[in-house]
């Protein structure tokens, strides 16, 4: 499957509820595209979207945030996860990286990955895969595929 979503910041949150709609069935979320693209800025209104309650921001130098959440009057996690500052599958596996993919296994957790691209043997197969691109200044285009 593949389907596109155009957004600006005035519309990014219809595009966000429209979002969910299919990221919700997939535990893990790869979000791609250049810095600055907006891959944060999507799951930060996507968080705020779903009542984080904690403020979401960059996880760039911390690698992993852990968001939790009511969904369906249940708690889920989210671990936001930004692989940038990794250079391969074997840094990935060090910080933790693979642990936050196998958590979505045990349980109502979701793993969100910026910068998957660092360590692709990580991603599972069964993955939503995102991809942002700039189409003007305040105009995103974003497209999700799966393997499905
Ligand atoms: N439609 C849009 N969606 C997301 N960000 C936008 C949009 N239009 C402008 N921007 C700006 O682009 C930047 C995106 O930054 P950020 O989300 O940190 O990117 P990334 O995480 O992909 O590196 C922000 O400064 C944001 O204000
Ligand atoms: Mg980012």
């Amino acid at each position: 499957m593949t389907m596109t979503i155009s957004y600006s910041l005035n519309t990014i949150d219809s595009a966000v509820e429209q979002f969910w709609e299919i990221a919700k069935n997939f535990k893990v979320v790869t979000f791609s595209g250049d810095m600055g693209a907006g891959k944060t800025t999507f799951i930060s209104h996507l968080c705020d979207y779903l009542q984080v309650p904690d403020a979401v921001s960059s996880p760039t130098f911390a690698l992993v945030n852990e968001y939790r959440f009511e969904y369906e009057g249940k708690e889920h996690t989210i671990l936001h996860t930004d692989w940038y500052r990794l250079r391969n599958i074997e840094e990935a596996i060090n910080a933790g990286m693979e642990e936050c993919i196998d958590q979505t296994k045990n349980g109502p957790t979701f793993c969100w990955v910026e910068w998957p691209e660092k360590a692709p043997e990580l991603i599972p197969p069964t993955h939503l895969a995102v991809y942002i691109s700039t189409t003007d200044i305040t105009e995103r285009s974003m497209s999700l595929t799966t393997n499905e």
